[in-house]
């Protein structure tokens, strides 16, 4: 499994922390992220990731900032992407298990790091369960691509 991991200035220890984290249990994690403390634009990160997941060319995406909301903003703007912006293990493994995530983001300067970990372990760890939860899946992707909804 193929995760793109992204960051802004204020998340790069984090963001080194996580994708060690992740090597360690055989994932194969592709930095797009900054690795200076220059300041660094969110958006940069965020589009990136998300490009590369909504092109399959990563599984899935991780995504840290100070608080995780505006990287997670940026990836959603992506067509084909669902982000959740989260601070704790349950919402990180429901938004998978009904939503379908495909990108995770969460704030440097919100969570610890052991957080961190057990909310990617719990994201990473849950399934899609499909179902009547596909079909709200689709009303999403109705919404993004023609800004309509039928019901
Ligand atoms: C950077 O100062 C900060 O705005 C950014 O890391 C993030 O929290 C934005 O959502």
């Amino acid at each position: 499994m193929k995760i793109a991991i992204g960051n802004d200035h204020v998340a790069i220890d984090m963001k080194n922390e996580i994708k060690l984290y992740l090597e360690n249990k055989g994932y194969e994690v592709i930095n797009v992220g900054t690795d200076s403390t220059e300041r660094f634009n969110y958006p940069v990160s965020g589009f990136k990731v998300g490009k590369m997941v909504a092109e399959n060319k990563a599984d899935l995406g991780i995504l840290i900032c100070g608080t995780g909301v505006g990287i997670g903003l940026a990836a959603n703007k992506v067509h084909g992407i669902r982000c959740v912006t989260c601070s704790d293990p349950y919402t990180a493994k429901l938004s998978k298990e009904h939503n379908n995530t495909n990108i995770l983001s969460f704030g440097a300067r919100v969570i610890g790091i052991e957080t961190a970990k057990m909310i990617v372990d719990e994201w990473l760890n849950a399934k899609f369960e499909g179902g009547r939860h596909q079909n709200r899946i689709d009303m999403l992707k109705e919404i993004e691509e023609t800004q309509n909804l039928s019901e």
